[in-house]
C-alpha cells in the first residue's frame, strides 16, 4: 500500500536507541509516494514504575489500529522477572495471535562466527509464537515447602499445529532449495512432539517438492554448530524455538544482527518486528549498540508489507556495511544508522 501507518515501541535500554536508527533507515529507503505516519507509545519499564500498568485493552484497540509495529526492547532489572515479559511481550503476541515467529539467519561475507571455517549459513526459523510451554499454564502446590510442585505445562493444539507447520511449508517451497527440518523431542514429549510429527507428515503430502526432515531439538544444537549450512526452513514449538534461535545468532554473526518478525499471516492484527536482541542495560545510553538487527527487523516489516524491493535495499546496505566493518574504527549506534541511510538512500 502507498501508506504506512506504524506504532513504535522503543522501550527499555537500548531500544530506545536502535529503534531511532530503525527509523532513520525506514524513511531513507521509502520513495516519496509512500506515506510513513509513526505513533510513539511508551511502554516498558519507566510506564510500569509509573502507573503499574505494562498493557491494557485500551493499549491493545490503539495498537490494533495500525499497520505493524516496531519494537526496540522491553525489560529492566528494576522490574521483577517475568512482569514485563508476560505483561507486555507475550500479552502482545498472543493478544494479535502472532503465531508466527519468524527469525533468520545468514551469515553475511566479512561477519566473524566462532564456528570454523566460514560454512554458508542461510535457514530461516518459524518458530511458534502462541502455545506451547509459553500459555501460562501451570501451577504450584505446596510453595516454600521442600514438598513444593511446579508444572508449566505445554498447550499444543492441532489447530495451532497445523498452521505453523502448513506456514513454514509455504515457505520452504518459496526457497530454491525448498526443504523443511522439523525440531522437537518426540521421543520423550510423545503427546506434544506425535502431535507436531503426525501434522507435519500429513501437511507434507501436500507440498511434494519439499525435502523433509526431522531433527531432536538436542541433535538440532549439535548440527547448528557442526554442520549449520544442512538447514533451510525449520519449523519447531515456541521453547525449542527460543532456545534454537540465540543459538543461531550466535553462530551466524551475533546477536547484534539478529531480527525477528512476530507474524500475524492472516493480517487481522498487526505483526510485531523486533531485534533479538534484549535492552542490554548494561551499555544503554552509551552509543554503543549494534542497530543492525533492528535495521533488519525493518527490512522483514518491510517484506511483510509488501515492499519488497526497498527490504532488499536495507539488507544489501546492511551487508555492504558489515563487510567494510573490520576495516573501519568503531562506529557509535547513531553512525552505523547514518551510514545505513547514506546506502539505502543512494
Ligand atoms: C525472545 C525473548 C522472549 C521469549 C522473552 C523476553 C519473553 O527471549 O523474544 O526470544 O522468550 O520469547
Ligand atoms: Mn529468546
Amino acid at each position: 500500500s502507498r501508506s504506512i501507518n506504524l506504532a513504535v515501541i522503543p522501550g527499555d535500554g537500548i531500544g530506545q536507541e536502535v529503534v531511532a536508527e530503525g527509523l532513520k533507515v525506514l524513511s531513507a529507503v521509502l520513495p516519496q509516494d509512500v506515506k510513513l505516519e509513526t505513533k510513539d507509545y511508551d511502554f516498558g519499564a519507566k510506564r510500569y514504575h509509573a502507573t503499574g500498568e505494562t498493557l491494557t485493552d485500551t493499549d491493545l484497540a490503539e495498537l490494533k489500529r495500525h499497520d505493524a509495529i516496531l519494537l526496540g526492547a522491553i525489560g529492566d532489572p528494576s522490574v521483577p522477572s517475568g512482569v514485563l515479559e508476560r505483561g507486555f511481550l507475550l500479552k502482545l503476541r498472543f493478544a494479535f495471535d502472532h503465531h508466527v515467529n519468524l527469525r533468520p539467519s545468514k551469515l553475511l561475507p566479512g561477519v566473524a562466527t566462532p564456528l570454523a571455517g566460514q560454512p554458508a549459513i542461510d535457514f530461516v526459523v518459524v518458530r511458534e509464537g502462541t502455545e506451547g510451554p509459553y500459555t501460562g499454564n501451570g501451577g504450584t502446590i505446596r510453595k516454600g515447602t521442600p514438598h513444593e510442585v511446579a508444572t508449566e505445562v505445554s498447550v499444543n493444539t492441532a489447530f495451532g499445529v497445523e498452521r505453523v507447520v502448513r506456514d513454514a511449508f509455504a515457505r520452504a517451497q518459496a526457497r530454491p532449495r525448498k526443504k523443511l527440518t522439523l525440531v522437537h523431542k518426540n521421543n520423550v514429549l510423545t503427546f506434544a512432539g506425535h502431535l507436531w510429527t503426525n501434522v507435519f507428515t500429513k501437511v507434507a503430502e501436500e507440498y511434494p517438492e519439499v525435502t523433509t526432515d526431522y531433527i531432536h531439538v538436542d541433535a538440532a544444537t549439535i548440527y547448528l554448530v557442526t554442520d549449520p549450512a544442512r538447514f533451510d526452513v525449520i519449523v519447531t514449538d515456541n521453547l525449542f524455538g527460543d532456545i534454537i534461535t540465540d543459538l543461531a545468532a550466535a553462530v551466524s554473526g551475533g546477536i547484534g544482527v539478529a531480527a525477528s518478525g512476530n507474524i500475524n499471516p492472516s493480517g487481522e492484527f498487526p505483526s510485531m518486528f523486533e531485534p533479538v536482541h534484549g535492552s542490554a542495560p548494561d551499555i544503554a545510553g552509551q552509543g554503543k549498540a549494534d542497530p543492525s538487527a533492528t535495521v533488519l527487523s525493518v527490512a522483514l516489516l518491510l517484506r511483510h508489507l509488501g515492499h519488497d524491493a526497498e527490504a532488499a535495499r536495507i539488507e544489501e546496505a546492511v551487508s555492504a556495511d558489515l563487510a567494510q566493518r573490520g576495516a573501519l574504527p568503531a562506529r557509535s549506534t547513531s553512525e552505523i544508522g547514518d551510514a545505513l541511510a547514506a546506502r539505502v538512500a543512494g
